[in-house]
């Protein structure tokens, strides 16, 4: 089997052991909301059989001791409001501009034209993938930014996962209230009888809307293995229209092999020109691997600093391998003090390019 091929293997292998008792042994069937009756059979695709379903559900273990996602010593060091990402003055004069500008007739159609991107149907679950070139570029911060954009202009449900369990950020920026479950031990008790209800028992659910599965409680040493990681991506693949991945840096073998299963890709660059050329250097093996994953791939440019000292055009011209698009996010205050990221305190330029960039990785994950 081809290392890019595991996840219409594993599919396969979650559709043939459906008839089989399910789980594997040390994970019994768990009920963390509600057991489920004896005649329900599985949601979802139609092809999958129905499983065969206990009599007498085995208890649902014990779930772990929640942790805070921040220790209070940490908490009590906030001070004050959230920063906005823009400051009065400029705030001002584009609600000037909103008012006297010719061109806010064009400026609505296209805001419109990108909400209906990313409100646009999706069938089976999409998976997004995001990685970057090295650590600190920003990866966290844009899992985060799509995962609020699609929670907010989609009806259907929506999952963030993290894939790098080492101290991230994602549960402090999507404003988790606690985590109690990780992926490792999602990947111990999932199986495909399960329902929505009763899956959504172990994510946390998070107050801008959609769920987070978080790959660690914050301590050092936390590891997602690979086997876990392909476990419960395929498992949730079914329950939520996207999903998006924090995933580790390259060349980790969890992030090639998440990249390879996903539909849509995302490669977080700085905007410096060493991140420029490191994204070049990874978007060529992209387009080299047996199964090219360039088709559904988005480089983010991002600026972590206020000043920009490349020229993006050029660095546009010179990322643009196969069809891969290349975007700018800008550098934001909301996003750069830290904190829980809120879609309406970003400044408008960094709102619009989490929109498109959001809009652009639906539409090549729909298309594939
Ligand atoms: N567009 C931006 N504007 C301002 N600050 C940003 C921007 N993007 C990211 N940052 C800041 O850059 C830092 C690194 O971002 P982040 O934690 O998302 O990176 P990462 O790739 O997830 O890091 P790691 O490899 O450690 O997981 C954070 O302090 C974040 O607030
Ligand atoms: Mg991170």
């Amino acid at each position: 089997m081809p290392e890019d091929d595991w996840q219409r293997a594993v599919l396969g292998d979650v559709a043939a052991s459906a008839d089989e008792p399910g789980p594997p042994p040390a994970a019994p069937n768990p009920a963390p909301v509600s057991p489920p009756p004896a005649d329900v059979t599985a949601p979802a695709q139609a092809d999958v059989p129905a499983p065969a379903v206990a009599d007498v559900p085995p208890p649902a273990p014990e779930p772990p001791a929640p942790a805070p996602v921040l220790p209070p010593e940490a908490t009590a060091l906030l001070t004050g409001k959230p920063r906005r990402g823009d400051s009065v003055p400029r705030r001002l004069g584009r609600s000037l501009r909103g008012i006297v500008g010719s061109s806010a007739a064009r400026v609505t159609a296209e805001v419109t034209a990108v909400a209906r991107q990313l409100q646009q149907p999706v069938t089976t679950g999409r998976q997004i993938v995001v990685t970057s070139v090295h650590g600190g570029a920003g990866k966290s911060t844009v899992s985060a930014l799509l995962g609020c954009a699609y929670a907010h202009y989609r009806p259907d449900p929506v999952l963030v996962m993290e894939a790098n369990p080492t101290l991230g950020t994602l549960p402090v920026r999507l404003a988790a209230p606690s985590l109690r479950w990780t992926m490792s031990d999602v990947a111990k008790v999932v199986n495909p009888s399960m329902r929505f209800d009763q899956v959504i028992g172990y994510l946390v659910g998070l107050p801008e809307g959609g769920w987070l599965l978080p790959g660690s409680k914050g301590q050092i040493g936390a590891r997602v293995s690979l086997a876990e990681y392909q476990t419960v991506a395929v498992a949730l693949r079914r329950y939520f229209a996207i999903t998006v991945v924090d995933c580790e840096t390259l060349p980790g073998e969890l992030a090639r092999s998440a990249l390879a299963g996903a539909q849509a890709r995302v490669l977080v660059a700085p905007a410096t020109a060493e991140g420029v050329a490191a994204a070049r250097t990874v978007l060529e093996w992209m387009g080299s691997v047996p199964r090219p994953m360039l088709p559904g791939t988005v480089v983010a440019l991002n600026s972590t600093s206020p000043h920009t000292a490349i020229d993006l055009e050029a660095a546009r011209r010179y990322l643009r391998v196969g069809d891969v698009s290349v975007l700018h996010l800008p550098y934001d205050r909301h996003l750069a003090a830290g904190g829980a990221v809120r879609l309406p305190l970003l400044g408008q330029e960094m709102r619009d390019a989490t929109a498109r960039l959001g809009a652009e990785l639906l539409d090549r994950a729909v298309r594939r």
